[in-house]
């Protein structure tokens, strides 16, 4: 079925963010793109994932979707009202539409406070609500995140992992945003809670209509909980589009590379030669050229766009070469963490 156009949560539209960064005393500063060009939408009930290495600026896109820091060109469209420059009078309905769950859910509590007090907060700071019903709509929504009501009383140290992440959810969803921005959110926690969280998430979304942004290197936790992926690579969308389309074939070698080397998810064996190159001075031309299997001249010249083909987008002069068939296989160097393959320790 297909959402209208009434049901769009959020929609970027070339989202940049460049950082100066100092490079020594007598030298200028230089400039990192550390998002470059980002344009996406998220319908209720949507998951869009963000995929890609380590520094591609998967955090940064967060961190922009989620008001915390002002891209430094494009648009951003939180629930029907402009979010780069909101007008005054909505600024606190744009704060709240957006709430932002991150990786580490031990640093994101704070000790001193009670589970009561962490998430009668946001209620005593944005609304009129008296004590009392403050502390029932807290009550209620530990029941909703699976904890007993009666854990109010404790303390963020009392708690496991994955509670805590479940508590940090229950915090975010006190003041019933409309889309949740989730930074890598399971990837602190074992296998095992990684898969109740990322239920609890998908009956929340069921329940509440929420559209996520989630973050994640893992496109085995990917595949479990997106609509639709987007995949980066320095700054850039190198694909994008429906996860199914993706998973089924995907058409940038990029792509291929991250499919094949998660565990479970291809048969391929793709190894990319080649360091991930700096931010501070990517590649002319195509973004990934310095590390592909299949570059040309062509590829180090011009920069490919972001185009249509096979119901998604893909950045790749040849990508209609990978529409039949599976993609070739090449082996090199290893890809850098987090998507090498686990070294075995030698023991
Ligand atoms: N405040 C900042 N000042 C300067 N550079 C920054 C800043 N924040 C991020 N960067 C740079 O921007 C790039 C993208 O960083 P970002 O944290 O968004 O990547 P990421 O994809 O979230 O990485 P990870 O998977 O390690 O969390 C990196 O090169 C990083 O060093
Ligand atoms: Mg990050």
């Amino acid at each position: 079925m297909s959402a209208l156009p009434g049901d769009v949560v959020v929609e970027a539209r070339n989202l940049q963010r460049t950082y100066d960064v100092r490079r020594g005393l007598f030298r200028p500063p230089a400039q990192l793109r550390a998002v470059g060009d980002i344009s996406f939408r998220i319908e209720r009930g949507r998951t869009l994932a963000v995929v890609g290495e380590s520094g591609c600026g998967k955090s940064t896109l967060a961190r922009m979707v989620a008001l915390i820091e002002k891209p430094t060109a494009g648009q951003l469209t939180l629930v029907g009202h402009d979010a780069v420059s909101p007008q005054p009078d909505q600024r606190r309905e744009l704060r709240q539409a957006v709430q932002l769950v991150f990786q580490n859910p031990y640093g994101s509590l704070n000790p001193r406070k009670k589970i009561s007090t962490v998430l009668e907060d946001p209620l005593a700071i944005n609304t009129s609500l008296g004590k009392p019903e403050r502390a029932a709509r807290a009550r209620d929504m530990l029941a909703r995140v699976g904890l007993r009501p009666e854990y109010a009383n404790r303390y963020p140290h009392m708690f496991s992992g994955g509670q805590r992440q479940r508590i940090a959810i229950a915090r975010a969803l006190m003041l019933e945003p409309r889309l949740l921005v989730a930074d890598e959110p399971v990837s602190a926690l074992d296998v095992s809670i990684q898969a109740q969280v990322l239920n609890l998430l998908a009956d929340l979304q069921a329940e509440l209509g929420l559209a996520y942004l989630f973050i994640s290197h893992d496109l085995g936790v990917v595949r479990h909980i997106a609509h639709d992926v987007l995949v980066m690579y320095l700054g850039h969308a190198v694909e994008q589009g429906p996860k199914a389309r993706i998973f089924a074939r995907p058409l940038h070698p990029y792509t291929q590379a991250l499919l094949a080397s998660t565990p479970g998810l291809s048969s391929q064996r793709i190894v990319l030669k080649g360091e991930l190159p700096s931010p501070l001075n990517p590649p002319t031309g195509c973004v990934f050229s310095t590390r592909c299997p299949h570059v040309t001249q062509r590829c180090r010249d011009e920069r490919p766009l972001l185009r249509a083909l096979d119901e998604r987008l893909v950045a790749c002069h040849y990508a209609e070469k990978f529409l039949d068939g599976s993609p070739p296989v090449r082996a090199d160097v290893p890809l850098s963490p987090p998507f090498a393959a686990p070294v075995a320790a030698n023991l």
